[in-house]
């Protein structure tokens, strides 16, 4: 396995493969690697020639009131946990080298970028889809691997590659849970005991609400599933909708297939 930290060198290394034949996989992450990670560099080890994983806390992703530097950084622990998974390349670029401080261009995907988390977190969207098109640029990638648990993102990307032609193919990887049925995440290093213990409840809620939708309303499941997350202490819900899972729409009576997205 082979660490590169320099844009230039990545293009390089991943250009001599495209010439080669080679099919070339991108894990695109922000590191503190889970077993979510593990699951997605294992599809790309097994449908690639090369899997490159991308370690970059994305600072065009954060928010003004969130903390960029507090972001859980653990990157010697990454690195091992890529080698166990058989990763080719690690690609570790510094922020630097990402963006020049001259940097003018960002990527939209609109509508999508402005519903559900969009809404709290403006701009949060485009930051994401423009390091992840630079990524790709970046890596040649035949295939980016991202996982359902960020369902807008992984919308937002697939969207993208579609609008702007981009050959790299965007492949859904599926939750990875803990037993709780809390769906394994770098960011549930936040949490605090009570916070875990109210997180693992909002996952049960959904769940025993997966099974209503085959007999009843979706209004009916959606207050139901409301009601029960208003009694989460010191929860304050930013949003409940049940929307189309192809495109985001809000879900009809003749959705066929809908996607529950909550966040407190
Ligand atoms: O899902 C993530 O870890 C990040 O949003 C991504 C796709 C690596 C872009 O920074």
């Amino acid at each position: 396995m082979r660490i590169i930290k320099n844009v230039l060198q990545m293009q390089k290394v991943a250009l001599n493969h495209v010439k080669n034949g080679d099919k070339i996989g991108l894990v695109p992450t922000m590191g503190a690697l889970h077993e979510g990670h593990s699951s997605l560099i294992a599809k790309s080890k097994k449908n690639d020639d090369i899997t490159i994983v991308s370690i970059f806390v994305n600072p065009m992703q954060f928010v003004v009131d969130e903390d960029y530097l507090k972001y859980p950084r653990t990157i010697e622990k990454d690195v091992e946990i890529c080698r166990k998974n058989h990763t080719d390349y690690v690609f570790v670029p510094t922020v630097n080298d990402m963006f020049s401080v001259n940097h003018k261009t960002f990527v939209e995907v609109k509508t999508l970028q402005d519903i559900l988390c969009g809404k709290f977190r403006p701009s949060y969207f485009r930051g994401i889809v423009t390091v992840v098109v630079k990524l790709f640029n970046m890596s040649y990638a035949d295939r980016g691997y991202f996982g359902m648990k960020d369902f807008q993102q992984f919308k937002i990307i697939e969207k993208m590659a579609k609008d702007l032609n981009f050959r790299t193919k965007i492949i859904p990887c599926p939750i990875v849970r803990e037993r709780s049925g809390l769906a394994i995440s770098s960011e549930n290093y936040y949490l605090s005991i009570e916070e875990n213990k109210a997180s693992e409840n909002i996952s049960r809620i959904l769940k025993e609400a997966s099974k209503d939708f085959k007999v009843k309303d979706l209004n009916f499941v959606k207050e139901s599933v409301l009601d029960k997350l208003k009694k989460i202490p010191d929860g304050k819900v930013d949003y409940a909708e049940i929307l189309d899972f192809n495109d985001l729409s809000f879900a009809g009576k003749n959705t066929r297939k809908v996607v529950f997205a909550v966040a407190i």
